[in-house]
């Protein structure tokens, strides 16, 4: 919001805007975490819920989305809210007349309480919410960005499995250059301790240096790998991403990476243990075979979804300062 875009959250969600992990803090998260549970209950409770009544939420999306959308866009209805839904506004707003993203933000702060935002580029989240004067702005997915409510769903799964946060050992593999969720997630983890994280991915979609420079300056230990036979045995968790095709200039380069690293049932037998969740933010195209869907320990169409909608019903009444 104005001049205060980004700002720490120091246990004071109401407000502000959501644009990154580093405004968050291990006990922002836990807090986080503890309306989660609390919104699985109002989830399931016959009466509807009234605690985001009166208020109307703007989703504007610049890129393709289904479950960050439809979450959201279902999290302020079970709560009693309403949504303005504003997808692809390049073809369906006054975008496609050349106006900015500062004025189309400005507009529709006129009408709503929360802006939602999903946008191509890095760094539009942070001119978004310094135009913003008088209500957030939520990061759904900024370019190769980050994508914080994505961490906290995946979070909270980790949680939901592990019973905690800390001491554990992950893999994260895909397209760890473009892929923001993954930004986010390293973030995430890195506040909690000893936690170590084996990143797999082809050596042209490693981290950037510049991040991965980073990234290993937080109290997290970071294992970059390139074959899949250096995958620890029974990690916590496996975090496989999607090779994000629509970040390649050269569409040669993106064949020649996509099928590099695939979950299939052989894999899994390989290197996990009973007790190593397998994740991803989906949409997956062919990275992990469906024939490992219905592993107990696949969590990417079963919780990992469902927490998405609890976690963003949890940081929107946060935000808006209904809880
Ligand atoms: C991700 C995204 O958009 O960053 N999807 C999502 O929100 N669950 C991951 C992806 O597109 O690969």
């Amino acid at each position: 919001m104005g001049n205060n875009a980004a700002e720490k959250i120091n246990l004071s969600f109401k407000g502000k805007d959501i644009l990154s992990l580093d405004q968050f803090s291990i006990k922002d998260i836990n807090l986080v975490l503890k309306i989660t549970e609390k919104m699985k209950d109002i989830t399931r409770d016959t009466k509807p819920s009234k605690i985001l009544e009166g208020t109307i939420i703007a989703l504007i999306f610049y890129e393709p989305s289904s479950r960050t959308f439809g979450s959201f866009s279902v999290s302020v209805k079970k709560l009693g809210g309403q949504t303005l839904e504003i997808l692809d506004p390049q073809h369906f707003s006054s975008v496609s007349k050349g106006e900015t993203l500062e004025d189309t933000i400005r507009v529709f702060e006129a009408y709503c309480d929360a802006i939602i935002l999903r946008h191509p580029q890095k760094g539009a989240m942070e001119a978004a919410a310094k135009a913003a004067f008088f209500i957030p702005v939520i990061n759904a997915g900024d370019g190769i960005g980050e994508h914080p409510s994505q961490t906290l769903l995946d979070i909270a799964t980790i949680n939901e499995k592990h019973g905690h946060l800390d001491g554990l050992t992950g893999v994260i593999a895909g397209d760890l250059l473009n892929g923001r969720t993954v930004h986010s997630l390293i973030k995430g983890l890195s506040l909690f301790k000893n936690n170590t994280l084996y990143l797999l991915s082809p050596k042209e979609l490693n981290l950037s240096r510049e991040e991965f420079s980073n990234f290993s300056q937080r109290d997290i230990k970071l294992i970059e790998i390139q074959n899949e036979k250096d995958i620890p045995q029974n990690a916590d968790f496996w975090y496989w991403t999607r090779i994000q095709k629509e970040r390649f200039h050269d569409i040669q380069k993106y064949e020649q990476v996509k099928n590099k690293f695939i979950v299939t049932k052989e894999l899994v037998t390989k290197f996990a243990g009973k007790n190593t969740i397998i994740m991803h933010p989906l949409p997956r195209v062919g990275e992990i075979k469906p024939e490992v869907d219905m592993d107990p320990r696949a969590v990417y169409l079963k919780s990992q979804i469902r927490n998405g909608m609890y976690v963003r019903m949890a940081l929107l009444a946060l935000v808006l300062g209904k809880i």
